[in-house]
């Protein structure tokens, strides 16, 4: 489907993702940082808290449903989790005063996975009893495989207390059917994903109409057992496969797609009365999110540099 110069460019967007030294060296740079943002303003709301939510309150006024994220992960020190969890905490409350049906996305490791499992279950415990007081959701993203076993058992922990709170499934790794089977006996919301990450060979799917087959299964599996799926993809191909098989309709199916990203099939899934979500990040930890944007669809390198040049009215009012 790409080139192979655009699969060399986004295999080379995913490592330099992960190098902590170029991230450093962009966010303190004065002259980098700014110009980079204007490229992830086309799929990041803002850097701060009145931003999302502003920009959550324009969609939601126009029929979306949101899911919000403060972005980040790979929390180090006990304090930055902390910080991190308090902000979601107040995430929480706006979102809950100001929005329905509004859910919270987060990944573990940005409030505690990578300093110890146990502080991840303390802080996602405390931020699901606020969620469900206000009536929020909170749906847990799925991040590299060496972390999907944690983020499994902290997710089973607590759903035996929380309804409100869902995992994401991720569907290019070889494991999750089975995790699926097993998913099916929890009460939370299953957003299924294609998969983000670069993994070691073996590991992973690669895209594929074999992926495509899998992906289906997924969701095959989550509304024969009439359990709540988000189907969070972009692929035109795969949304009209649930169409035809009637899913789309059903009350606990939703289409979510990212910010930024295909806005055009979003509307029109909400204009044809399926429930239509958006996924909005806002921080200043956009470093990772932006390259996993460009990686995983490498003419949106053309995009970023012409957003660069001549920053676009990123409101994209195309929603
Ligand atoms: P695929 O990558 O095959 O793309 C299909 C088509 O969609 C493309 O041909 C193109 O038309 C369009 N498209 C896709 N990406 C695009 C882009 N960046 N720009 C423009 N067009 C694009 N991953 C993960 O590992 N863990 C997680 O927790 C999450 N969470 C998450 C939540 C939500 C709501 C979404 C929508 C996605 C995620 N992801 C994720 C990311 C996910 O794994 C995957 O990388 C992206 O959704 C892209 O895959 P698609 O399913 O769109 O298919």
């Amino acid at each position: 489907m790409f080139t192979n110069e655009e699969l060399l460019a986004a295999d080379a967007l995913k490592s330099i993702a992960r190098d902590q030294q170029i991230k450093k060296y962009i966010q303190q740079s004065s002259d980098l940082y700014p110009l980079l943002l204007r490229a992830a303003n086309r799929f990041v709301s803002g850097e701060t808290r009145e931003e999302g939510i502003k920009k959550a309150l324009e969609l939601s006024a126009r029929g979306y449903m949101v899911s919000l994220e403060y972005i980040g992960e790979n929390t180090k020190t006990i304090d930055d989790c902390v910080y991190a969890k308090n902000e979601f905490l107040a995430l929480i409350k706006e979102a809950g005063s100001q929005l329905t049906e509004t859910t919270v996305s987060l990944d573990l490791s940005h409030i505690g996975l990578s300093v110890d499992s146990d502080l991840a279950y303390k802080h996602i415990d405390e931020l699901a009893r606020e969620a469900k007081r206000l009536n929020v959701s909170i749906m847990i993203s799925m991040e590299e495989a060496a972390k999907t076993d944690k983020i499994l058992d902290v997710y089973k922990k607590v759903s035996e207390y929380y309804r409100n709170v869902g995992i994401t499934i991720q569907a290019y790794l070889e494991r999750s059917v089975t995790d699926m089977k097993e998913l099916l006996h929890y009460p939370g919301k299953v957003r299924v994903v294609k998969g983000a990450y670069q993994e070691t060979e073996g590991v992973t799917i690669p895209r594929s109409q074999n992926l495509n087959e899998r992906y289906l299964h997924l969701v095959d599996l989550l509304v024969q057992a009439n359990h709540a799926v988000s189907i969070a993809t972009h692929d035109e191909t795969l949304i009209r496969e649930m169409h035809k098989r009637d899913y789309l309709s059903l009350p606990h199916v939703e289409v979510e797609m990212l910010y930024g990203i295909r806005p055009d099939l979003l509307k029109q899934l909400k204009e044809d009365h399926f429930k239509a979500r958006v996924y909005l990040t806002y921080g200043t930890e956009w470093y990772l999110y932006l390259c996993h944007r460009l990686a995983e669809y490498p003419p949106n390198i053309y995009v970023a540099i012409a957003d660069i040049v001549n920053p676009s009215d990123s409101d994209q009012n195309l929603y």
